[in-house]
Parts: structure tokens; sequence; C-alpha cells
């Protein structure tokens, strides 16, 4: 068998068997790691660079877009609406930002970011016995 075609057969049932089982939790740490970072990056740069922030803003927004997708194929309807409010409040500081309202910067990051950071953390997050943080079970949605 040619050796591309091999390849393409392998990624075939690869990408099959993603959409098997849904996106992992070890992806989903992953997400929440570009989150910190995005977040970082927008609280730094509030007073001496809004286009940065304006940057990180839309990085916030690609990652909870596939938060959102995450919780909404998991069937967790507080969670993704935790995400949801993260990504519309992301949007309104990429705006602010873009439009060099600074002054709304730091009220927009805490009252609509950050406050969907602590309280999904607060529902979903949970000790795990190894060190470090899990994913709550079972769904405290419900
Ligand atoms: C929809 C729910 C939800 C939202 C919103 C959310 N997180 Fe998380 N986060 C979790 C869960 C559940 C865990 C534990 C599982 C894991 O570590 O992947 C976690 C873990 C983390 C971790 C890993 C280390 C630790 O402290 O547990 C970081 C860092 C993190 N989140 C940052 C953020 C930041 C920053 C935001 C906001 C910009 C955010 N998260 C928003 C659910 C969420």
């Amino acid at each position: 068998m040619n050796c591309l075609r091999f390849i393409g057969i392998i990624a075939a049932v690869l990408s099959l068997a993603a959409v098997a089982t849904g996106e992992t939790d070890e992806q989903y740490h992953e997400w929440m790691l570009q989150s910190q970072a995005h977040l970082a990056a927008s609280l730094e740069n509030v007073e001496t660079d809004p286009q940065r922030v304006a940057e990180a803003a839309r990085g916030l927004q690609e990652t909870f877009k596939q938060v959102e997708a995450f919780w909404l194929q998991r069937d967790a309807p507080l969670a993704q609406r935790f995400a949801s409010s993260l990504l519309e409040g992301a949007a309104a500081v990429e705006k602010a930002a873009s439009e060099g309202d600074t002054g709304e910067l730091n009220r927009l990051l805490a009252s609509r970011v950050r406050i969907n950071c602590i309280r999904c953390h607060k529902a979903y997050r949970e000790r795990s016995p190894e060190g470090g943080y899990r994913i709550k079970t079972p769904d405290p949605g419900r």
C-alpha cells in the first residue's frame, strides 16, 4: 500500500475515534492553560497596550468557543452558560480595547471575564487525589 494512503486511513480512523469519544480532559486542561495566558496578557497590558489586550481577548474567544462546545457535548448547561457568558465578556473587552477605551477594560475584565472563571471553578473544579484539579463529577449543575 502506498504510504500516503496508509497515513490517510490512519488519520481518518483517529478522527472518527475523536468524534466518538469527544474531547478529552487533557485537551480541556490545555485550554485552561491557554486561558490563563490570555487573561494574564490582557491584565498586564491594560494601561500600556490596548491592541495587545484586543489580541488576547480574541485568543480568549477562540479558546472559549471550544470550551463551550466541550460542555455542550457533555450536556452540562450550567458550565456551558459560564463559557458563553465569558465569550460575550471577551468580545466586549476586544471592542473596548480596539476603541482605546482603557477606562472600561479593568471593569469589563473583572465583571464579565474573571467572574466566569471564578464561578465556574467554584462549581466545576475539584481537587484531584494526584494533586492539582480535575473536572468535578457528577455534574454539579444538576
Ligand atoms: C466553564 C467552566 C470554566 C470556566 C469558565 C473557566 N474554567 Fe478554568 N477550569 C475549569 C475546570 C473544570 C478546571 C479543572 C480541570 C482542569 O484543570 O482542566 C479548570 C482548571 C483551570 C486551570 C488549571 C489549574 C487550576 O488552577 O486548576 C487554570 C489555569 C484555569 N482553569 C484558568 C482559567 C481562567 C484564567 C479562566 C477564565 C479566563 C477559566 N479557567 C475559566 C473550568 C472552567
